[in-house]
């Protein structure tokens, strides 16, 4: 695992140490997301496809899309969320790799990358991760993203601390707070976790820093096209409640 963004999932405590965490903390509804996706394969004549889930997190979203009828196998570099994963969906073929450098074969009649774009900030590494992405697909294959959107990132990254509170157990609680900034084109995140254990005094805490980069329309489109993709449409994200998402969708 070599780009920086397989790092930070490797190391970050959300997809690492906090990753049992990451289910109770991550509790938006998987039906928006599924149903535009599965919308999308029945107009292109796949009611039901071979999906690659592309940095599937704890495969939320891939189980849901195999109950649909899809048959969906699972990629992530955080091997503690793609345990989680591989738990929820058995059936699926389960890559721990880096997304920007994977060749995996032409196989499948979709990509789903929900929410991991942003995580890959260096010009390079974004080119590889479309080039991965597209020679994973058969020819005519869809793409289907969701991304941060540049000008509502920055409206939302306000420093204002978000603060979830979280049962891990009957005696141990984690508290998470992140804020989030905004400085030269980069979500600058700062996460604190703190660990009250029942058995422990003093509350475990331990914080992370991290930058996401969001993505602007026009580099959407430069550099899909760059990696091969074509008839490339770009609408407001769906299911979220912000306006700092972006529903991205393009075929090979
Ligand atoms: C915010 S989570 C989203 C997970 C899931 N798609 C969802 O919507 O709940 C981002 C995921 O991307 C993965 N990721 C980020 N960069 C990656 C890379 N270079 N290669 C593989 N996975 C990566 C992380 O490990 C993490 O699981």
């Amino acid at each position: 695992m070599t780009s920086h963004s397989a790092q930070v999932s490797q190391s970050r405590p959300f997809y690492a140490h906090h990753a049992q965490a990451y289910d109770l903390l991550v509790t938006d509804p998987v039906e928006p997301w599924v149903e535009a996706v599965h919308e999308q394969l029945v107009v292109a004549g796949s009611p039901t496809a071979a999906v690659l889930d592309a940095g599937c997190g704890t495969g939320r979203h891939a189980a849901a899309l195999s109950a649909m009828g899809h048959r969906v196998d699972l990629a992530d570099a955080a091997m503690d969320l793609l345990r989680q994963a591989v738990a929820r969906c058995p059936e699926a073929h389960a890559f721990h790799v880096d997304l920007c450098a994977m060749d995996i074969g032409s196989v499948y009649q979709a990509v789903t990358c929900r929410g991991v774009l942003n995580d890959i900030i260096e010009d390079a590494d974004r080119d590889a991760a479309l080039r991965s992405l597209a020679s994973a697909l058969r020819p005519q294959g869809l793409l289907l993203l969701d991304v941060r959107e540049v000008h509502g990132s920055r409206e939302r990254a306000n420093g204002t601390p978000r603060r979830r509170t979280v049962q891990l157990q009957p005696d141990a609680q984690l508290d998470f707070t992140s804020t989030v900034t905004w400085n030269s084109g980069l979500l600058h995140v700062h996460e604190q976790y703190a660990l009250n254990a029942a058995a422990q005094q003093a509350p475990q805490v331990t914080a992370y820093d991290f930058v996401m980069r969001p993505w602007s329309q026009e580099e959407l489109i430069h550099r899909l096209s760059a990696a091969g993709f074509q008839d490339i449409v770009i609408r407001p994200g769906v299911g979220r409640t912000t306006p700092d998402r972006l529903f991205v969708i393009a075929v090979r």
